[in-house]
């Protein structure tokens, strides 16, 4: 057994995200009510529900509305699953051996960055550059993808850029491990939660070997559904479903009814027409005040609640965090839990008052001396 590594961000997330007065580290917009869901989908209740095990990869009604939104995909292609977190585990379980290396574009969130190594594996980065637009440098590209390559993973829409990889950088990492033989796994849970048009496009379907996972946790407001999936080649699907007997068993039989309800085909135009309206008013908000600040630098996100910010201050990031956790009741994402110091993430899918009053707070904690 390797070393457990612990994943820093989570466990900062887990530990004071409920106890705190405003939680700017959460990525995702503000979540709906149970309510707003299913006064958007007509449905009066869902009390007759039988709670019972459900199909355990998912109901069929589930993955067929999953596999709608991706390009040549079926049913047969989809597992359900808890979250992304477990479809990506599952399928760096399934595909990772000791030995192997995983190329992973970075900075990332940590799950594969942890868990690969956990597995036996050697990460080799591939860094995103601020001065590309956060794209990747093709030559880095390159580079990470070597012959011993089994896993190349992918965050698009990033995590914590909020960048969107441009059709040359996609077109880099399909080529890289296409030569390689390399699996993707491409983390797609952002999509859906662009400022604005078009929805970025899979990568499933642009090479053989692509696992796309999502989950209803970002653009769709509903994280506590706790729903999310992997859509695999059909050969593979089947293997990634197996592992899932061994991690939770099932999606819960009632957040499986209600994640079918939120993909609907009329439904789901909806709840990301939802999103975006809160990510557009409250950027513009997020915006000003970074720019009144006057110690911010960033490239604009283009999807995800958040905003990837390097401070000009004399203060390391996992301090500046805990005073304003400890001081002003606020959390946000030092930049040490994305390897780069001198950042912050800044989730800002709060609604627009409370996104107000919580960064006069953090302003606060900014005008006092760094010791
Ligand atoms: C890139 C990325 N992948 C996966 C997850 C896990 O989310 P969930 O399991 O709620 O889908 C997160 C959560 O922040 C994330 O940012």
């Amino acid at each position: 057994m390797q070393p457990f590594v612990e994943f820093s961000m989570e466990r900062w997330q887990s530990t004071y995200e409920n106890r705190v007065d405003y939680n700017l580290s959460e990525s995702g917009v503000h979540p709906m009510t149970l309510r707003e869901l299913l006064d958007l989908a007509r449905v009066e209740s869902v009390d007759d529900t039988l709670v019972g095990y459900g199909q355990s990869n998912g109901s069929d009604e589930l993955r067929a509305r999953i596999a709608a939104l991706y390009h040549g995909a079926s049913d047969a292609n989809v597992v359900a699953t808890n979250g992304s977190a477990e479809a990506n585990f599952v399928a760096l379980w399934e595909l990772v051996e000791p030995g192997d290396e995983v190329a992973i574009v970075t900075p990332a969130y940590g799950q594969t960055l942890g868990l690969a190594p956990m597995l036996g594996a050697t990460v080799r980065p591939i860094p995103l550059r601020q001065e590309l637009g956060w794209q990747p440098d093709p030559d880095d590209v390159a580079r990470g993808v070597t012959g011993r390559t089994k896993v190349l993973v992918i965050t698009n829409p990033s995590n914590p850029t909020g960048a969107i990889l441009t059709a040359d950088s996609r077109a880099a990492l399909v080529a890289a491990a296409s030569r390689a033989g390399a699996w993707i796994v491409a983390d797609e849970v952002y999509t859906g939660a662009e400022l604005e048009p078009p929805e970025t496009p899979s990568f499933f379907g642009d090479y053989e070997r692509v696992l796309a996972t999502g989950s209803l946790s970002k653009a769709y407001g509903l994280p506590g559904l706790r729903v999310g999936w992997v859509v695999a080649p059909t050969a593979l699907a089947p293997r990634l479903w197996a592992r899932t007997d061994y991690t939770t068993i099932s999606t819960g039989a009632l957040t499986d009814r209600l994640a079918a309800l939120a993909l609907r085909a009329d439904v789901r135009p909806m709840v990301l027409h939802r999103t975006r309206g809160i990510l557009r008013g409250s950027l513009e908000v997020l915006e000003h005040w970074l720019g009144d600040a006057g110690c911010f630098s960033y490239l604009r996100p283009q999807a995800g609640a958040i905003a990837w910010v390097r401070y000009d201050l004399p203060v390391n990031s996992s301090r500046l965090a805990e005073r304003l956790r400890a001081e002003q009741s606020v959390l946000v994402v030092p930049g040490d839990h994305f390897g780069l110091d001198h950042y912050l993430r800044i989730g800002y899918g709060l609604l627009s008052q409370d996104l107000t009053a919580a960064l006069e707070r953090v302003k606060k904690v900014l005008d006092t001396p760094h010791a």
